[in-house]
Order: structure tokens, then C-alpha cells, then sequence
């Protein structure tokens, strides 16, 4: 099959009907914008798997996704869909660049969820963009990016809402949306402990409770065993395996 797209996680294949692309999870890992490298096994399934529940879930409460289906457990199929070029960040927990960037404290709860939009282009390190950024670079119509918001923070409350009845809390997360041949928005790209910020609440301390990519970026260990977890609780939840 050719190869459309080799990202840091996944790679993106043609399929013979245009409509549909075909996504290959890796067990790769980056961080930092691809300084740290490594590896964590067994994540390509994990990430795929977790992110298929997800989407067919959230496409149950009425949220239109790329999904379409798993032909092995390492690859999803997916509507072809132009990405737009915007990481869409949803926060309810103050985590990560947030602290780094204002001096909150880590864990502190959030007011209200922050809806934050950063330029995905790697070279520019993704930066954060202001509204009026957004207005100006146009990368979506202002009616999109007011649909993007409202996406997010719908999908945020189903998607808290979900971890927490597995006894998760969501911190933080980034979406990714998309514009089908027909110009429908679809969510797509993946929802995982890759994009996700994941704490266990059956656990107080604070390295400990950390069920996420957090767990490479900051050299805390036990990453695939974390990983796993999510993956068990989700599929559980969902009633997808047998405990
Ligand atoms: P941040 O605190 O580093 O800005 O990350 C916010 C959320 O976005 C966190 O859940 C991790 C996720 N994320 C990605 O999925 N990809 C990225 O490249 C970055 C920087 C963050
Ligand atoms: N995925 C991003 C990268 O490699 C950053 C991250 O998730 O921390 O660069």
C-alpha cells in the first residue's frame, strides 16, 4: 500500500477507495517535539485499540468521527479527511505547559475548561495561538473554530464523564479535527494515553497516579504496565472484555 503520511506514532496509508486511509499505530515514542525518542511496547495495539472504543463511543452520543473499523489489532481504518492544521487542547486540570507557562501549580482544578488552540506545525515547535493568530492565519473559517470549541468541550464532558466511571480523571487532552470530501468536520487522528494527561484516582501520589505518556516524557517507569491499565479499565467499562 503506498504511504501517505509517517507521523511519530502512526503511519497513514492509500487504500484503493480514496474515502478511506488506513492508520498504522507504532510502538515509537516521542517527546519534546521528537528529542526524546524511545520505545513503548506494545503501544501501537494499546493506542489503537483504546482509541477505536473511543470514538465509537463518543460516535454513539452523537460525535462524528473518522472511525470506521479495525482490520488488526495495530490498524484502524479511517474516513480520508484533510486534517486542519490545529491541536485542539482541552484542559480541566492545571498539568504540563500550562504550569510551565503561567506558575499554577500542578493539580490545581481549573474554573472552567480551557479550550486552548496551538499551531500543529513541528518546525515552529506547535506553538499557542492567540484568537486573533487564529483569525489571521485562517486555517479554519471563524464558524469552524466556534464549532471546534464547542466540539471540544462537549467531548470533554462525555469523555470525563467515561474516565471517571473508570475511575480516571481526565486532566488534560488534544484533539484533532478534519474536513471529509463532502467539507463535514470529523474527529479523527486518536484519543489515547499518547494525546490524554490520565491520573488513577485510586492513587494519591502524585507520580504514582500517572497513567499516561507522562510516564516516558518524565523517566517516571512502569509505562506499558500504566498503558495497559487504561486499556483494561476502558474495555471494561465498555463491557468489551471479561472482567
Ligand atoms: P501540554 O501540557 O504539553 O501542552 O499538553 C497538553 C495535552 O496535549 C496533554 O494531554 C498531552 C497532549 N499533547 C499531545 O497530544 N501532543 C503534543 O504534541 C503535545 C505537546 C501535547
Ligand atoms: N508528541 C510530541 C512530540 O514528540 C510531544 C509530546 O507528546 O510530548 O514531540
Amino acid at each position: 500500500m503506498e504511504k501517505l503520511y509517517e507521523g511519530k506514532a502512526k503511519i497513514l496509508y492509500k487504500t484503493e477507495d480514496s474515502e478511506i486511509l488506513l492508520t498504522q499505530f507504532k510502538d515509537d515514542a516521542t517527546a519534546f517535539n521528537a528529542q526524546k525518542r524511545g520505545t513503548i511496547k506494545g503501544k501501537g495495539q494499546i493506542n489503537c485499540t483504546i482509541s477505536s472504543a473511543l470514538f465509537q463511543w463518543l460516535e454513539s452520543r452523537g460525535i462524528s468521527t473518522h472511525f470506521i473499523d479495525c482490520p488488526e489489532p495495530t490498524q484502524m481504518r479511517v474516513r480520508a479527511v484533510t486534517i486542519i492544521p490545529l491541536e485542539v487542547v482541552v484542559r480541566n486540570i492545571a498539568a504540563g505547559s500550562l504550569c510551565r507557562q503561567t506558575g499554577l501549580t500542578e493539580g490545581t482544578l481549573l474554573p472552567f475548561p480551557l479550550v486552548e488552540f496551538y499551531l500543529k506545525n513541528d518546525e515552529l515547535g506547535d506553538p499557542l495561538l492567540t484568537s486573533d493568530r487564529l483569525k489571521i492565519l485562517e486555517l479554519a473559517t471563524p464558524e469552524q473554530i466556534e464549532q471546534l470549541q464547542s466540539l471540544a468541550l462537549k467531548i470533554n464532558q462525555y469523555l470525563s464523564e467515561f474516565f471517571t466511571s473508570c475511575q480516571i480523571t481526565l486532566v488534560d487532552f488534544k484533539l484533532e479535527f478534519g474536513l471529509d470530501s463532502q467539507g463535514q468536520l470529523l474527529l479523527a487522528d486518536e484519543i489515547s494515553p499518547d494525546t490524554c494527561r490520565l491520573w488513577d484516582q485510586q492513587k494519591n501520589d502524585p507520580q504514582q497516579r500517572v497513567l499516561d505518556k507522562d510516564r516516558f516524557r518524565r523517566d517516571l517507569g512502569e509505562v506499558e504496565s500504566a498503558y495497559e491499565q487504561v486499556q483494561q479499565r476502558v474495555l471494561a467499562k465498555l463491557g468489551l472484555t471479561e472482567n
